[in-house]
């Protein structure tokens, strides 16, 4: 049986699956039922400044069949009192002594910051994660993503905590910055002992076409949420990635947090170089019971591959992430239909035709519907597989023989890359292209 324990910066805990600061974590009640499901660890909705909140609080992007494949919210941090949720705190550590319980804090000055982690680290935290990541009403009053956005500042405050702090400090990124290494470099620099990222994406996710207010709405008017869910785990992985592959900040631990629903997406993040995950919105959507299939799926993957804890395969995948310029030039795939599992939708034509190649011709001679590829024509873009609907219709076919590789940096230092557009060299010489007149041929 694999071990799934880990010990990230640290925090020790039963396994990587912790529910991200939200309103999964709002109470002890939560959290101990959380930790009975079977989560690994809990970061503390974040405790702070008093607040108010409003009413309705999220939007969310239903994706055809899919509800909530991205989520928005305009919620502000914990408005419950500091003393009931340290008090909580205290009570949950009694019962699971073993789970990571980490406080998200969010304050603003030098003076508060160093009470607040003394309140917490009393109540018996094992971990204090910083919030610089709230994209919406917090960041008007100078602190979450205010601060998440200017990587002097951000360093300032985690040099502040690192003065006091005596468990291990985790700083959550804010992904609304150009170059998310920026503020991983400020967090690394200030001595932060683990980074955590995404925070929520600014956005506004819909119009109500009567009132003409953005969702969610408050009163008529409406203003930007933070933006999580399945939709952005793309650009979370990236942004791991980004860290993990830093050389300055490649030894700090990385909390991954974005989108995460499956033990799938949590082993891309592992891969990646996560070295726990958080989860937040599918926590919200099926409750805490989802970690029982990702624990059990975890398990599986690391038995089939061999894997004994996660520390075996964790950053496997970055040293296959390179940049464009490295790759080979020389590799070539062309699509293959399967006609036997075709079933003559002509999606692959249509996409091809008019937004690929037009390397796919359907002769409707007797009634065929059963398209063919031009392998002369196909550049290997993949699109026709990704569209097909049946699973496996369309596969890309290697139709080069591996032995030569060519990248564009190696072409560049031989000084061999196309300068002119007729140029032998030059990528798209040889491609068919119709003539403009054929576009006319489809007129009824
Ligand atoms: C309703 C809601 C409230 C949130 N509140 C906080 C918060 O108080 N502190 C914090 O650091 N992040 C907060 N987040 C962000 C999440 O912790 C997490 O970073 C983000 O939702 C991305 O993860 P996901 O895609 O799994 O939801 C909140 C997210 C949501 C949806
Ligand atoms: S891989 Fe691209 S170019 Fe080739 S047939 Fe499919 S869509 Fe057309
Ligand atoms: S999209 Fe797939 S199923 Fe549809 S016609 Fe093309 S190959 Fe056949």
């Amino acid at each position: 049986m694999p071990d799934l324990n880990i010990n990230f910066a640290g925090i020790k805990a039963p396994n990587p699956f912790w529910l991200a600061s939200a309103p999964p974590t709002n109470s002890g009640y939560q959290i101990m039922k959380a930790f009975d499901a079977g989560w690994g660890g809990a970061v503390w909705k974040t405790l702070g400044v008093p607040v108010i909140n409003v009413s309705s609080r999220y939007g969310s992007i239903n994706y055809r069949d899919t509800r909530m494949a991205g989520f928005n919210n305009i919620e502000l941090i914990t408005d419950r009192p500091l003393a009931d949720n340290l008090k909580e705190i205290e009570e949950v550590k009694k019962y699971f002594p073993d789970h990571a319980v980490i406080a998200s804090l969010m304050v603003e000055t030098k003076a508060e910051w160093h009470q607040i982690i003394k309140d917490v680290e009393n109540a018996g935290v094992d971990g204090i994660e910083l919030n610089f990541g709230c994209p919406h009403g917090m960041c008007e009053r100078g602190m979450g993503s205010a601060v998440g956005q200017e990587p002097a500042v951000l360093q300032t405050i985690v040099e502040w905590v690192m003065e006091v702090a005596k468990v291990p400090v985790i700083t959550k990124l804010t992904p609304n910055i150009s170059h998310i290494v920026d503020p991983g470099l400020a967090a690394t620099r200030g001595g932060s002992n683990a980074i955590s990222l995404v925070n929520t994406f600014k956005s506004i996710v819909g119009i109500d076409l009567d009132s003409f207010a953005p969702y969610p709405i408050v009163d008529g008017k409406g203003t930007n949420g933070g933006y999580c869910g399945p939709a952005i785990k793309p650009i979370a992985l990236d942004m791991v990635k980004e860290l993990a592959q830093h050389p300055e900040i490649q030894h700090v631990p990385i909390s991954g947090i974005g989108g995460i629903e499956t033990w799938r997406d949590a082993v891309e993040f592992i891969l990646l170089g996560a070295g726990s995950v958080q989860v937040c919105t599918a926590a919200m959507h099926y409750g805490f019971g989802i970690v029982r299939e990702m624990k059990a799926g975890l398990e599986q993957f690391m038995t089939d591959k061999g894997f004994e804890t996660i520390y075996d395969f964790k950053g496997k995948a970055l040293p296959n992430v390179t940049e464009w310029k490295n790759l080979n030039l020389m590799h070539k795939v062309v699509a293959k239909i399967d006609p036997a599992k075709c079933v003559g939708c002509d999606l692959c034509y249509i996409a091809c035709d008019d937004g690929a190649h037009q390397a796919i011709r359907i002769s409707k001679l007797n009634g065929n519907r059963i398209p063919e590829i031009i392998d002369e024509n196909c550049v290997g873009c993949n699109l026709c597989a990704l569209v097909c609907p049946v699973e496996e219709c369309i596969t890309m076919e290697k139709r080069d023989d591996g032995t030569k590789f060519k990248s564009w940096e190696e072409l560049t230092i031989e000084n061999n890359v196309p300068t002119s557009f007729d140029d032998e060299l030059a990528g798209g010489k040889h491609h068919f292209v119709p003539t403009v007149q054929d576009a006319l041929k489809f007129r009824k």
